[in-house]
């Protein structure tokens, strides 16, 4: 299994993906109106390949945190995606740990996720309450909204966030997404 950036020839395969994954569309969607966004961060959207297909993919891009001194533009996990055949081996994890390397390298000082309370604790991420981050939605349950504080993170960046009206165009916001 190879790790890296998406190109323009993975779409189909992200996508068939994501649908098998979700057992639904709408993160495909996502993905897609992100990609024609200015949040969009291609090196960022990375694919898991095996044999020339793509079996899972990991896409992080930019959403608004509101802090008391300004709007900041702030990483999000979203959406996180292993077809379920190949599910269980360990490709979720290698994409994580890629992309938060990645992220580290970057200089970025955290990441967001809205996601399962159950699976990305062990990548050291916390509910994003406890560093006064509030969720963009009340839809969203207090422990599904995570955060991940990076070496550059700074007890300044709290407050707010706001998703980009991709997330709420693909019904991708809440439980229900
Ligand atoms: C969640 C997902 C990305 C994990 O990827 P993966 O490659 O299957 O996971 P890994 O092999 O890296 O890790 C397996 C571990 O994740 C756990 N895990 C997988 N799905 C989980 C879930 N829905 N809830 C809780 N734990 C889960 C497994 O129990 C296993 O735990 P263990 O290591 O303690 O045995 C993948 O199962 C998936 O695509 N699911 C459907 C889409 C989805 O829910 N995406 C995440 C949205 S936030």
């Amino acid at each position: 299994m190879n790790i890296r950036a998406e190109t323009s020839g993975d779409y189909p395969g992200v996508a068939r993906v994501n649908n098998a994954a979700f057992d639904q569309e709408n993160e495909a969607q996502l993905i897609e109106l992100i990609r024609q966004s200015d949040l969009y961060v291609p090196e960022l959207s990375l694919v898991a390949v095996d044999g020339g297909d793509v079996i899972g993919h990991i896409m992080f891009s930019y959403v608004t945190l509101e802090t008391p001194a300004a709007d900041t533009r702030i990483l999000d996990l979203a959406p996180l995606a292993v077809h379920p055949d190949h599910q269980s081996q360990g490709v979720g994890t290698a994409l994580t740990v890629h992309g938060l390397e990645l992220l580290e390298e970057r200089g970025e000082p955290l990441v967001l996720v809205e996601g399962i309370p159950a699976y990305y604790p062990r990548f050291g991420f916390e509910r994003a309450s406890l560093h006064g981050i509030t969720p963009p939605s009340p839809k969203i349950p207090d422990d599904a909204f995570m955060v991940k504080r990076l070496s550059n993170y700074d007890p300044k960046y709290r407050g707010q966030v706001r998703y980009p009206p991709a997330f709420y165009q693909a019904d991708a916001v809440g439980p229900s997404a």
